[in-house]
């Protein structure tokens, strides 16, 4: 896959966390699309680029949001470091205007919502946002967090209760949304997808690893419905977006 050069134009760090922005004059993202990254092309340690979700773009400057894991999500947090970037790839969320959307994140993954949601208030679709702030996240994501999305309901969550149907139950009725839009951990989204079976639609944001991020490798495989029958997509491309009632998890 092609990797561009960008110009760096703010770097943040709170806690584990990092915010990256850089100049993009190419395609514009859309939202739960997602991009690979990395510092360097001669530097092959380590030897693929890693794929992050298009966090925000304004004005021309795409956003990326990670928590710091390991070597490569630290050295795109570092100071200096070069930036090398795909265009934004993958299906993303869809958006349509038929009525009240939750945009439900869960942990680390919240990422692709900011900009779901700067598309849904352009496009005057009303939305409400829920987000998972859990007991072991450090206090400058948190703070972080409730800065960046004013709007949003947060949720703090404890280990011992399951803070995935802790963040459902504060919605309510899933009755009252057209649709729902959710980013999180596994966990999570296999409790909207049990949760708002035939009853109301949703949309997940899957993290499978990536190896190629162009549909050749089948790495980032995962299990579908296809016309009643078991099949794989690849999650690179025919995702990482997929309705919930496609995946046969
Ligand atoms: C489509 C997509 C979008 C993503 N968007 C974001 C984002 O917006 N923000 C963000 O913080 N992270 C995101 N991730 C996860 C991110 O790509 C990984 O955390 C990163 O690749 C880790 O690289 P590393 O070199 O720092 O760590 P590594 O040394 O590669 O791994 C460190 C640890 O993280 C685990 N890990 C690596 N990849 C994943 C994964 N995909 N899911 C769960 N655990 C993993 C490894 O098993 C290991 O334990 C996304 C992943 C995908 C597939
Ligand atoms: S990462 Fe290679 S097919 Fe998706």
């Amino acid at each position: 896959m092609k990797l561009y050069e960008v110009e760096v134009v703010a770097r943040e760090r709170f806690g584990d966390h990092a915010l990256v922005r850089y100049r993009w004059p190419g395609q514009v993202p859309e939202p739960g699309q997602f991009v690979m990254a990395r510092t360097s092309t001669q530097n092959l340690d380590p030897f693929l680029p890693r794929p992050l979700f298009a966090h925000d773009y304004e004005d021309g400057a795409l956003s990326l949001l990670f928590e710091v894991r390991g070597r490569g999500t630290a050295l795109l947090a570092e100071e200096d470091p070069r930036l090398f970037v795909s265009p934004p790839v993958g299906r993303g969320f869809e958006v349509d205007s038929g009525g009240l959307v939750a945009l439900v994140g869960g942990g680390v993954w919240v990422s692709p919502l900011k900009l779901l949601g700067r598309v849904l208030d352009r496009g005057g679709i009303a939305h409400d946002t829920f987000l998972e702030i859990p007991a072991t996240a450090p206090e400058a994501y948190a703070a972080w967090i409730s800065e960046n999305y004013p709007n949003a309901t947060l949720v703090p969550t404890t280990e011992t209760s399951n803070p995935s149907e802790t963040v459902l139950a504060r919605l309510g009725a899933l009755e009252r949304y057209a649709s729902l839009c959710v980013s999180g951990p596994v966990e999570m989204l296999k409790a909207v997808e049990r949760f708002s079976a035939g009853m109301v639609s949703a949309q997940l944001a899957l993290r499978e690893r990536m190896a190629c991020a162009n549909g050749s490798c089948y790495g980032c495989a995962v299990p579908v419905w296809e016309s009643g029958e078991r099949a794989y997509a690849r999650a690179c491309v025919e995702g990482p977006v997929f309705p919930a009632e496609v995946l046969a998890w």
